[in-house]
């Protein structure tokens, strides 16, 4: 970039790794609203906390609430908001944070971007969940509005959700309680020697 010159920091990622005693990664949730991304990863949060883990959250819902207030749920914002979302995530990942990301993010290119800005410790964690559940559980009331007409581009109704074709992990909500759920990505973490 033009008379954009990199500044060399004293202190690594590697430095900051060895200080807090943990190996980075991107967790990336995708699902359906209401698939439960938020709640698994809340519950996820909690378990490496305990374990003493340093992690970040960065959850769709509040992070529209501060760095993405100005985006709406268009093609073009969210596409916008992922990419703010990725740089986001790929700062705490270089800092040696646990960084979860939940985000609808229904386009596979979104999620591809995201891939490849953090490498090789990217897991992208579907949480497949039926339409017709996520829509009875409505725990925003959020369906009911897209039925009704009062919120345009909602995903899974008037908007594409594009199913990941080989994530790390693969989640079926409508069939697995949370706290499995939270075992499921635990037992990833610890195989691959991420915690
Ligand atoms: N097995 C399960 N896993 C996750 N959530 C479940 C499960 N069973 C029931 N639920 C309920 O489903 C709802 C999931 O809502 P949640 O806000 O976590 O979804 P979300 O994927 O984050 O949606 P959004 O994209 O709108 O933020 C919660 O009310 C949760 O209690
Ligand atoms: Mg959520």
């Amino acid at each position: 970039m033009k008379n954009i010159v990199w500044h060399e920091h004293k202190i690594t990622g590697k430095d900051k790794e060895n200080q807090l005693k943990q190996t980075p990664c991107v967790l990336w949730f995708t699902g359906l609203s209401g698939s439960g991304k938020s709640t698994i990863a809340v519950e996820l949060e909690k378990r490496l906390y305990e374990k003493g883990k340093f992690t970040v959250l960065l959850d769709g819902d509040n992070i529209r609430h501060g760095l993405c207030s100005d985006l709406g749920f268009s093609v073009e914002d969210r596409q916008e908001n992922l990419r703010r979302v990725r740089e986001a995530a790929k700062l705490f990942y270089d800092n040696a944070v646990i960084t979860m990301v939940s985000f609808i993010s229904p386009f596979a290119e979104d999620r591809q971007l995201a891939r490849k800005l953090v490498g090789k410790d990217f897991i992208e964690i579907f949480i497949n969940c039926n339409i017709k559940t996520c829509e009875k559980r409505d725990p925003k009331g959020l369906y009911k509005k897209a039925r009704n007409g009062e919120i345009k581009g909602f995903t899974g109704i008037d908007q594409a959700y594009e199913e990941p074709e080989s994530p790390e992990i693969k989640i079926n909500s409508d069939q697995t309680t949370p706290e499995a759920a939270v075992e499921i990505i635990i037992s990833y973490l610890v195989e691959r020697k991420y915690i």
